[in-house]
């Protein structure tokens, strides 16, 4: 809600310097206070004082009515520093409240188009991944299954002396291919459109740490509320950045996913029992988790584990609709 309009400053200001000079002519006017043609030190004393007097009273009625513009900058300095854009007090009366009311709707506009940057932002970087991993797939991945037919094809007609060389040959494309597949995968998440959330973190862990020898606990809460398309794949973001982080950084020997309800948050957890952060800076990985979070409402905390290791926590408001899962 705007606030009334009010007189412009140029006039406050105007008016203030009018009435002091209007009382200082009445002084002169109505007061025995007068000045001879040739001013004697007695009356230079008193037009030094009055003058003394008007200026004291101008600056004083002057600062009143700038003083709010003297402190917009800091505030909005700190306005800006924050994360989110902290709003300013607009309860103070006249220019000081209007002000921060103009400078409110100008926070709300730039954090609402902030939003909408970063919304468009990831929706381009989800249809770039999506792009790159249908041309893997159809491109790289369509040859290598063409070059093992061919190779199988071979073998039926190769010599014995042949057959091991052939099969190592085979082995490497399955590998090559089996590679390509899984980078494709993590590119766009196939399964979490085909399958859900659940199943596409359960295929994460397993990508993951399916060979290696972390051992993982996984809990999803079942009967959560809808999620959403949005909510649903930066969830799975940030549990595939912190659980990458986790395999290649971490050197734990347990990793442990949960995705449950705390009490009007969603709530993602990624713990490890490795050698933890500390020291380390903030890369890129966790920017994008920060960034995907923040993007739906939420925030993401990174922190060391008590017991040692590192503790991933996502936390977003549910969305509105809260029936369960069917
Ligand atoms: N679970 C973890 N355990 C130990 N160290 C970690 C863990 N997660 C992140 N780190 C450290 O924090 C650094 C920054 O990780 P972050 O994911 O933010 O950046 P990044 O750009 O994704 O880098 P990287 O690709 O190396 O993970 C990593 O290089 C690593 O040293
Ligand atoms: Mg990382």
């Amino acid at each position: 809600m705007s606030p009334p309009a009010a007189t412009p400053l140029s006039t406050r200001v105007a008016l203030t310097l009018a009435v002091l000079l209007g009382l200082g002519a009445a002084a002169l006017a109505l007061t025995p206070a007068h000045v001879s043609p040739r001013t004697r030190a007695s009356e230079l004393a008193v037009l030094a004082a009055g003058a003394l007097l008007l200026v004291a009273a101008g600056t004083w009625l002057v600062r009143r009515v700038l003083a709010p513009l003297d402190r917009l900058p800091a505030q909005l300095d700190h306005a800006r520093s924050s994360e989110p854009l902290e709003r300013l007090p607009t309860t103070a009366p006249g220019l000081a409240g209007r002000l921060a009311h103009s400078v409110n709707d100008l926070l709300d506009r730039i954090e609402e188009s902030r939003r909408e940057n970063a919304v468009a932002a990831l929706a381009a970087q989800e249809a770039e991944r999506s792009r790159i991993a249908q041309n893997l797939h159809d491109g790289v991945g369509q040859s290598l299954t063409a070059v093992l037919l061919e190779l199988t094809a071979l073998g039926a007609d190769a010599p014995p002396e042949l057959q091991d060389r052939l099969e190592r040959l085979r082995e490497g494309v399955r590998a090559s291919l089996d590679e390509v597949r899984s980078v494709a995968r993590h590119l766009r998440p196939h399964v979490l459109e085909d399958l859900g959330l659940r199943s596409a973190l359960a295929a994460l862990t397993n990508d993951l740490f399916g060979t290696g020898d972390v051992l993982v606990r996984r809990g999803v809460l079942p009967g959560l509320p809808p999620l959403g398309d949005e909510l649903e794949l930066v969830v799975f973001r940030v549990a595939q950045e912190a659980l990458t982080n986790v395999a290649r950084h971490a050197e734990a020997r347990t990793v442990e996913m949960h995705l449950g309800l705390q009490g009007d948050l969603l709530e993602l957890t990624v713990a490890d029992d490795g050698r933890g952060t500390a020291g380390r800076a903030e890369g890129v990985g966790t920017r994008g988790m920060r960034e995907r979070a923040a993007l739906v409402g939420g925030t993401l905390e990174v922190a060391a584990r008590d017991g040692g290791g590192t503790r991933v926590t996502l936390r977003v408001p549910l969305p509105s609709r809260t029936e369960p899962t069917p």
